[in-house]
């Protein structure tokens, strides 16, 4: 028998044989590889049974990495029961992101589909005040998974019940996506044809991990008219097509105010700019929502406009936003 095989019969006392990826006699020196995660006890024993034998005068064992032994983690998170997962982005704060998803959610909810809306903000978790449930935390039966809430007739979730105002801004960074993780893969969601999800605003690191792990069917980019909303509004449309997620279309929001008592129409911050730059970039221009008191003195007392005036104009308008945005997931 060559010192191969003796050391092969040796080797599989400790390894199955398809770990075996070669056993090789080289001058005075037997080189061992195994395909397996490095085990020093198991390399150890054979090392000890050869030299017992005078299998050779000097001994190598190497463990190259066998792709099977790696756990692999999955590309995307799984959220059970959720069909379609559509972001709310902007690339600038403050640009109604948020008023934007509630009321979008609740417009989807009046087409009959059934609507979760999750609130990724770690840098300011602002739904559950829009939906009345401040303070609050989520409950859970088995203290593994949580209940949504169920505020207006939709599912809801948000980083705000993990994370509290005063957490440093620095434990919002990786340790948060963990956080937004376990709350999203966590929660008892039922069957959902549509999840809406408030991102967190701008480009970083974050909302790029974000964009990857949560299995987009497209995302929604929130802008007000003026250059200085559109040019980040412009890195968000860039951050979503490189991660190869569908912008689905850019909304402006604040795109102009009427006076209740004069009916005087004045554009604020500019108009049309989210139009143009739709075009510029060819993504599809979703519609406008207008500066006006109601949308947010509703938005902050937690009855959004499109569930407290369903008649209103502005709730039509986020009616017809949601309307083109269910078109485009069919
Ligand atoms: N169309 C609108 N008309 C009137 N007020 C609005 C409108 N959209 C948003 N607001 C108000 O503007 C403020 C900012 O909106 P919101 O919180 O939705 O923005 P955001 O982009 O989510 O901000 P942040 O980046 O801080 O999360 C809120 O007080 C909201 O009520
Ligand atoms: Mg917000």
């Amino acid at each position: 028998m060559s010192a191969e095989e003796i050391a092969k019969k040796i080797i599989l006392r400790h390894f199955q044989s398809e770990k075996i990826d070669s056993v090789k006699v080289l001058g005075e020196r037997l080189v061992i590889k195994l395909k397996a995660p490095e085990d020093n006890t198991k390399a150890d024993a054979i090392k000890a049974e050869l030299s017992a034998i005078n299998a050779a005068q000097k001994i190598n064992i190497v463990f190259v990495e066998d792709k099977k032994d790696k756990p692999t983690e999955p590309e995307h998170w799984i959220i059970k029961g959720v069909k379609h997962i559509i972001a709310v982005a902007s690339g600038k704060g403050g640009v109604g992101k948020s008023t934007t998803a509630v009321n979008l959610a609740l417009a989807l909810a009046n087409q009959n589909l059934k609507v979760a809306l999750f609130d990724a903000d770690i840098y300011g978790p602002s739904i559950p005040l829009m939906l009345g449930y401040e303070n609050i935390p989520p409950s859970s039966v088995d203290g593994e998974i949580f209940e949504p809430f169920a505020e207006c007739g939709i599912k809801s979730m948000s980083i705000g019940s993990l994370i509290s105002e005063d957490t440093p801004l620095i434990w919002r960074g990786p340790k948060a996506c963990g956080a937004i993780q376990q709350l999203l893969t966590q929660t008892d969601w039922g069957d959902i044809d549509v999840m809406v999800i408030d991102m967190p605003p701008g480009t970083g690191d974050i909302q790029i991990t974000l964009s990857q792990k949560i299995k987009f069917s497209g995302a929604v980019i929130v802008s007000t008219p003026q250059d200085v909303a559109l040019i980040d509004a412009v890195k968000g449309i860039n951050l979503f097509k490189t991660i190869g997620v569908p912008v689905l279309g850019i909304i402006e929001n604040m795109s102009y105010y009427i006076c209740e008592k004069c009916g005087h129409r004045a554009d604020i911050f500019g108009h049309a700019g989210a139009k143009k730059t739709a075009e510029k970039y060819r993504v599809d221009f979703l519609g406008e929502i207008p500066l006006h008191y109601d949308i947010r003195s509703n938005a902050d007392a937690g009855t959004p406009i499109v569930q407290s005036a369903p008649e209103s104009p502005y709730t039509k308008a986020y009616e017809q936003i949601a309307a083109k945005i269910t078109e485009k997931l069919k």
